[in-house]
């Protein structure tokens, strides 16, 4: 199983991926304690991020990759952790070196809390369909085990993670630095009831290619040998067989296999993966480019391609400008026809229509190709649905085919709850842990429902919305005021906010209550239980219930 680890700049990827090595017992005898050794020599404080480089320059001798690949196994099954060292590596690798992975860890520093990074590579894991993911909130030994602090975090991330489409299979409090949860339940942590890093890396489910996968054969070249013609490339989805019917797109020609060539052996099938050349039966003009499928599961085929853009360059992408597409083995060139919304990773500040795509901006777009050219959706088939865009001899951006066009505002609450209408879960009683818990639980039952739902504690509240206010009456009556106007916002973009809030006046929540549209504000005691809590959250859009 492959799995990348994503996460702002020094929030302890590499220290994690060191630590996780050890305490599964798979380094080398004696290399740590060479390591240790090492670092004294030379006055320096032992890192465990620096094993990895160790482990990787030894490995890898001349050879350069800008992806240390880690392999360890558990009982359950082996593993290879893609650890990127920098933010454009990681971006550059989640496309091509990693995209084969199916799951993702991201790790947040606990003291420093989620940052721009920590959103943009949760974005991006939502738009590569990476859908497996674990949240290792780190360093929690900075923040004295607090869980207080790890709830915070948890709520956060769960309502940004579930706008671009992931529910975290698991949330998970760690000191990588001193091994807490990962192999073993930290004794400093008792609070937590949930996973291990292991178990829940072993809790990922196999996510193996569906059956009768529709077959793509993009033709990589063309050899000539023994008086044969032989076409190359690489099967990218299905199987081929020899006897197989095969059509090539873009220019629909039509022939039969012969025969499968492979080094060393003679065989009838080719499965997905195996790089081969074949012979056909019917000798037909084919270039490198062309896609091969079996007649009858075409590719998608035209000039027009509608793409959802994640774009790298400094200089933006401009609307009107030519660029060259690389999609399997074909190059396509593109001029950018339309951009239709531009979304900010880092907020998912979106904004509809616009000329120019900034570094770092995802942009929902469409390409017009000089020539037809064959690609499939990304969602259908992934390998035959994603490119990267060039200008010059610079890889500019990354894409994938999206599956059919959809009205603007696809990502974010709005779009994705449609009309759905949001609410306001008043949750009554002291604050603490417990309060916070039961609203993560709330939130993340909400989630399953597929509703987003955004949690408003005392600490989120006082750290930003109302950080310029003061205990005095005058101020109190300030903050139920903007704490009620978020909420009503919230709740007309769909969003049901669950406010975890120790707001104890009577008259306070009552004032709240009469700025929420009527029946869209409940009240429940955290104490109550999650089912009845939820069943009391019938906010009755168009006579459905959200909950049930
Ligand atoms: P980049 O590869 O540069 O993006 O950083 P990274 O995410 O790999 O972080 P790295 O593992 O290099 O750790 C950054 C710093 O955080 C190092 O000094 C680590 O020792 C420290 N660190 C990592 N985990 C912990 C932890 O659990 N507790 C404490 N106190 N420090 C930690
Ligand atoms: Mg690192």
């Amino acid at each position: 199983m492959k799995v990348v680890i994503v996460g702002h700049v020094d929030h302890g990827k590499s220290t994690f991926v060191g630590r996780l090595l050890h305490d599964t017992g798979s380094l080398p005898d004696g290399k740590l304690e060479q390591l240790k050794k090492a670092a004294e020599r030379r006055g320096t404080p032992f890192e465990w991020a620096n094993l990895m480089d160790a482990l990787q320059s030894e490995r890898d001798q001349n050879i350069t990759i800008d992806t240390a690949q880690i392999w360890f196994r558990t009982e359950r099954r082996q593993y290879v952790l893609i650890d990127a060292p920098g933010h454009k590596e990681f971006l550059k690798n989640l496309m091509t070196g990693a995209s084969g992975a199916t799951t993702a860890l991201l790790l947040v520093d606990a003291a420093e809390g989620v940052r721009d990074d920590s959103r943009r590579h949760g974005c991006l894991l939502g738009l590569l369909g990476i859908r497996q993911v674990a949240v290792l909130v780190n360093k929690m030994d900075l923040v004295g085990y607090d869980e207080h602090r790890f709830r915070r975090i948890e709520a956060e991330l769960r309502t940004w993670l579930g706008t671009v489409g992931i529910t975290p299979c698991a949330f998970v409090p760690i000191a990588a630095r001193h091994g807490d949860n990962i192999a073993t339940p930290s004794p400093h942590m008792r609070w937590h009831e949930g996973p291990t890093v292991l178990d829940a890396l072993d809790g990922f489910e196999t996510v193996r290619p569906a059956p009768n996968r529709p077959l793509r054969f993009p033709i990589q070249d063309l050899y000539r040998f023994d008086g044969r013609r032989i076409l190359v490339g690489r099967v990218e989805s299905g199987t081929l067989r020899v006897g197989d019917r095969l059509e090539f797109w873009p220019s629909r020609k039509t022939s039969t296999v012969r025969s499968i060539e492979r080094w060393g052996a003679d065989t009838a099938e080719a499965a997905e993966g195996e790089s081969i050349g074949i012979t056909l039966g019917e000798p037909v003009f084919v270039e490198r480019g062309a896609i091969a499928a079996r007649v009858g599961s075409p590719p998608r085929e035209g000039t027009c391609i509608e793409a959802r853009v994640f774009w790298l360059a400094r200089r933006p992408l401009a609307a009107g400008k030519r660029y060259k597409l690389k999609l399997a083995t074909a190059e396509a060139d593109c001029e950018v026809e339309a951009i239709d919304t531009v979304i900010d990773p880092a907020t998912l500040v979106a904004a509809i229509g616009g000329t120019v795509v900034r570094q770092h901006e995802i942009a929902e777009m469409v390409f017009r190709a000089r020539k037809p050219i064959a690609f499939d959706a990304f969602d259908e088939v992934a390998s035959t649905g994603r490119f990267v865009i060039v200008d010059g001899c610079d890889v500019v951006g990354l894409g994938i085919v999206q599956a059919a066009r959809r009205p603007a505002a696809r990502i974010g609450a709005v779009g994705r709850n449609g009309h759905a209408r949001g609410g306001v879960l008043w949750l009554t009683g002291a604050p603490g842990p417990d309060k916070l818990k039961a609203a993560a639980e709330l939130q993340r039952a909400l989630a399953d429902r597929g509703r987003s739902a955004c949690v408003l504690d005392d600490e989120t509240v006082a750290a930003g919305l109302c950080s310029d206010l003061t205990p005095s009456p005058a101020d109190r009556k300030e903050r139920v005021r903007r704490v009620g106007e978020v909420a009503k916002l919230l709740e007309a973009a769909g969003v049901v906010c669950i406010a975890a809030l120790s707001i104890s006046d009577r008259g306070e929540t009552e004032r709240i209550r009469r700025l929420v549209p009527d029946g869209r504000f409940v009240e429940a005691r955290e104490t109550q239980n999650l089912s009845q809590i939820l069943e009391q959250l019938r906010f009755g859009d168009d006579g459905k219930a959200v909950a049930s």
